[in-house]
């Protein structure tokens, strides 16, 4: 049973790809099973600081096979220009492969994702999609209209194919947004280009995961967003529209619950939103401020200013039962250096009651008052921290703490952003 999947516990941007890049050391195969280049992990090594969009975080270790699953919507051009960057500092790519069945993000649906979006927000509903097509890609794939990465490698089906879909998509962007048409030439010519330039890279993943699996190779599940993100579990309608959860990565590779040995959440100290949606515990003050300038909490994808708050142990405790969470991993914890009294969300007043379960509809959640609890912190530094030894015991406190409200133990704690900075707890491998 050797995979091992890296869930966001919260709403994305949890710091999962220092943690997968520091486990896909001791990885035989990285594999991303959902969302698109709406991500964005970060990696630092010695050899400087690398963003990660659609690529597994994986690539960065010499011998690491590296996986796009079917689960994933791919944008070629955004995938060939990181492919291109990666190769400019000398990275191997050879030993990266993308589902023949994932799903291409085609022109139109980045397009239609602004242009919906624009009519969201002039009725005030704007959702703060990052306008990389991921939702009308999906929309298309559930509709059965969506075009595949195999579908690229045969031209003549292709042709056929995209004429329908196209006449449909520009019907929708003409009539409806009275927006421009877009060229079926020319988009079935840039579709003919990309598969030419991405045919070495696609092909039937599951092969290569079965076998993986049969021999007893470790594989990492690479998750993108976050569990409040999900589209069934998250905080809907202000969500991604892919499964963020640890379901996710079944359907997304293509693989049995059965092979998962571990499930990690990926948790910050605190916690971050970008876009709209509830954040109960959401600090539009100075320590808000402050921890987004300190953490420098701004969108690696579109560069927009995260909301910052304290840590909601309610939404933690929910991620912690949807995905079964086995080993909680908490990051940024030197954010909150020199903070006091640091504040824990134990549970929310609604009406007047005090509940503790997450509410399903976003207007309850918008609704819900945070409950919180004051934990004293620290002075002394956690940064660069390697044992428990090393922190004050406020935050060795702190740290138990969640461990008592999200009922899971906490195995890793990053003190920082550099693939050592880390105190393990206990070894997932
Ligand atoms: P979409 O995924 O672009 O459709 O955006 C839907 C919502 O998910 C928006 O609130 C985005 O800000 C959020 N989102 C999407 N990807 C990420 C991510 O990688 N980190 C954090 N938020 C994200």
């Amino acid at each position: 049973m050797p995979a091992y999947a890296i869930i966001g516990g919260q709403w994305g941007d949890e710091g999962k790809g220092k943690v997968v890049d520091f486990l896909s050391g001791e990885a035989d195969i990285v594999a991303r099973f959902n969302g698109g280049n709406n991500a964005g992990h970060t990696v630092i090594t010695d050899l400087g600081e690398f963003k990660f969009h659609s690529i597994p975080v994986g690539i960065l270790r010499p011998s690491t096979t590296c996986i796009i699953g079917n689960g994933v919507v791919v944008n070629p051009d955004a995938f060939l220009e990181e492919i291109y960057s990666l190769q400019a500092r000398s990275v191997d790519v050879s030993r990266l492969c993308i589902s023949d069945r994932a799903h291409v993000i085609m022109p139109y649906h980045t397009m239609l994702d602004r242009l919906e979006e624009g009519i969201r927000a002039e009725g005030g509903g704007a959702l703060g999609t990052t306008g990389m097509g991921i939702g009308p890609a999906y929309m298309d794939k559930a509709a059965r209209t969506g075009i595949r990465m195999v579908d690229l490698l045969d031209e003549k089906a292709l042709l056929t194919r995209l004429s329908f879909v196209l006449e449909q998509k520009n019907a929708l962007i003409t009539k409806l947004y009275v927006g421009e048409p877009l060229s079926l030439d020319e988009t079935y010519e840039k579709c003919r280009v990309w598969g030419r330039e991405l045919k070495d890279y696609i092909k039937p993943v599951e092969p290569i995961l079965q076998e993986a699996l049969a021999a007893g190779k470790r594989i990492i599940l690479e998750g993108a967003q976050g569990a409040m993100l999900d589209i069934d579990h998250g905080t809907y309608p202000y969500v991604t529209s892919s499964s963020s959860t640890v379901g996710g990565a079944c359907t997304g590779l293509g693989i049995s619950p059965k092979h998962i040995k571990e499930i990690a959440g990926v948790y910050k100290a605190y916690t971050t939103r970008v876009g709209t949606g509830p954040l109960p515990t959401e600090l539009n003050d100075e320590i808000g401020d402050f921890i987004r300038k300190r953490a420098w909490e701004y969108g690696t994808t579109t560069g927009r200013p995260r909301r910052c708050g304290w840590f909601d142990a309610v939404a933690a405790r929910y991620s912690v039962d949807i995905n079964g969470i086995t080993s909680a991993v908490i990051t940024r914890l030197d954010v909150l250096d020199g903070i006091s009294p640091i504040r824990v969300c134990v549970a929310y007043r609604l009406n007047g009651e005090i509940i503790n379960r997450f509410p399903t509809n976003a207007s309850t959640l918008e609704a819900c008052e945070p409950v919180y609890e004051d934990l004293p912190g620290w002075e002394k530094p956690t940064a660069s921290a390697r044992n428990i030894a090393d922190l004050p015991q406020e935050a060795v406190n702190y740290v138990e703490r969640l461990e008592q409200l999200m009922g899971c133990s906490i195995d890793v704690i990053s003190t920082g952003p550099g693939r050592d900075e880390a105190i393990i707890v206990r070894s997932m491998f």
